[in-house]
């Protein structure tokens, strides 16, 4: 039986458990994409606490291709120094780490780019700003982009690399009936629209070679209307672990929808975590390459659990290590503490500020805390 303590393999990357630090935009890092001393102490602090495998947040791969702020860059060379330097340091503390490469499309951010973003298709209701329609030439300049991302992801030191084609970016885009309306060889059945990833997937191999890691993040469902459906989905990942990806992290949900949003909330009882759990049953019995799953995972019994049963072969989880990037070494030394995280989103609210992603309720209880003491000090 699997247990989430379990050493394993991902092609040639050798991880110490089951667990993996999803994605994670951290907004932390410089206008121009440059690592900052403040992410590869993030970075660190999670390789010191215990996490199997590290996935850094969506960096863009090209520079109109942008969808946050602050957000880590590797359309060019010049981020390869201190990218190096955030991977050198991960490894020092035994860590792995893979990077993830992304592009915004519709949802690239206006504000931080000087170009139109690009669009799958164009269609009445898609933005209140200019889009560009992709044409076949650009969908080639992309396919050579993300390989040339993945070249440098690999000279920076990266164990890996995931293609982020979940939540409504660009990929994602391509594999929403919604959003690609296209009627050329990348729009129309699902084959099609999963044309571009498996484009990319090849293209990515000839640059890195096959002992190097290639995983993506795509959405068992996209939960929106004429959006991804999971028939479709399961098809797509029968695709793609068909033509050489090493593993599938497994999401859903647009950011853009409420309810149905990657990040849920109120994760309050067992029953709500790990809120793709039913979706990953059916995609295990149709792929043949390690699951990873990912949302609302809070608890030791609940992880253990998922993998004990064969749910999924790895476990994912972003807002608790926010808030306890030490949580699996407490778990590993007997303290089977849930995590403290409430799941209400709020540490959203400091990248969006431009302070870097933070618990936002922790940082309160050490103020009051900090506060009762002084009080108490003065009595
Ligand atoms: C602050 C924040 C930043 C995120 N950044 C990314 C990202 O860069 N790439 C990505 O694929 N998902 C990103 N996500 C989504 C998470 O990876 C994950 O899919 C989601 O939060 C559900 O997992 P959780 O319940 O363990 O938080 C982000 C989520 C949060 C809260």
């Amino acid at each position: 039986m699997n247990t989430l303590f379990d050493k394993t393999v991902i092609n040639r990357i050798k991880l110490s458990n089951r667990v993996v630090r999803s994605a994670t935009w951290m907004g932390l890092a410089d206008e121009d994409g440059q690592v900052t001393q403040k992410l590869i102490k993030t970075m660190t602090d999670l390789a010191n606490g215990g996490v199997g495998l590290i996935i850094s947040g969506h960096m863009n791969i090209t520079s109109e291709g942008k969808a946050s702020l602050l957000q880590t860059g590797i359309y060019e060379d010049k981020h390869i120094p201190g990218l190096k330097e955030m991977t050198n340091a991960v490894h020092e503390h035994n860590g792995k780490i893979i990077a993830q490469l992304a592009h915004g499309g519709t949802f690239a951010k206006d504000e931080l780019i000087n170009e139109t973003p690009l669009a799958v298709s164009i269609f009445d209701g898609l933005s209140e700003f200019p889009r560009k329609e992709l044409n076949t030439f650009e969908i080639s300049r992309l396919i050579e982009a993300f390989a040339n991302a993945s070249e440098r992801a690999k000279s920076a030191g990266f164990d890996g690399i995931q293609l982020h084609s979940a939540h409504g970016y660009l990929l994602s885009q391509f594999l929403s009936p919604y959003y690609n309306r296209r009627t050329d060889k990348y729009g129309g059945n699902i084959q099609n629209r999963t044309r571009i990833i498996t484009e990319i997937q090849s293209a990515i191999r000839k640059k890195v070679g096959n002992d190097y890691p290639i995983l993506i993040k795509m959405n068992c469902h996209d939960f929106s209307e004429e959006g991804l459906t999971l028939k479709d989905s399961i098809q797509a990942a029968k695709t793609l672990s068909k033509v050489g990806f090493d593993a599938i992290e497994l999401s859903g949900g647009l950011l853009s929808s409420s309810k149905f949003s990657p990040c849920r909330t109120k994760i309050n009882a067992t029953e709500k975590e790990a809120y793709f759990k039913e979706e990953a049953l059916l995609f295990k019995k149709e792929i043949n390459i390690p699951l990873i799953l990912v949302g609302g995972i809070r608890s030791f019994e609940t992880a253990e659990k998922l993998i004990n049963d064969n749910t999924a072969d790895y476990i994912s989880m972003c807002r608790p290590f926010i808030r306890e990037p030490n949580i699996i070494n407490n778990w590993k030394n007997g303290n089977l503490a849930k995590s403290e995280c409430s799941s209400e989103n709020l540490c959203f609210r400091p990248g969006h500020s431009g302070k870097g992603v933070y618990c936002m309720l922790k940082n309160k209880q050490k103020n009051k805390q900090k506060n009762k003491q002084k009080n108490t000090k003065n009595i």
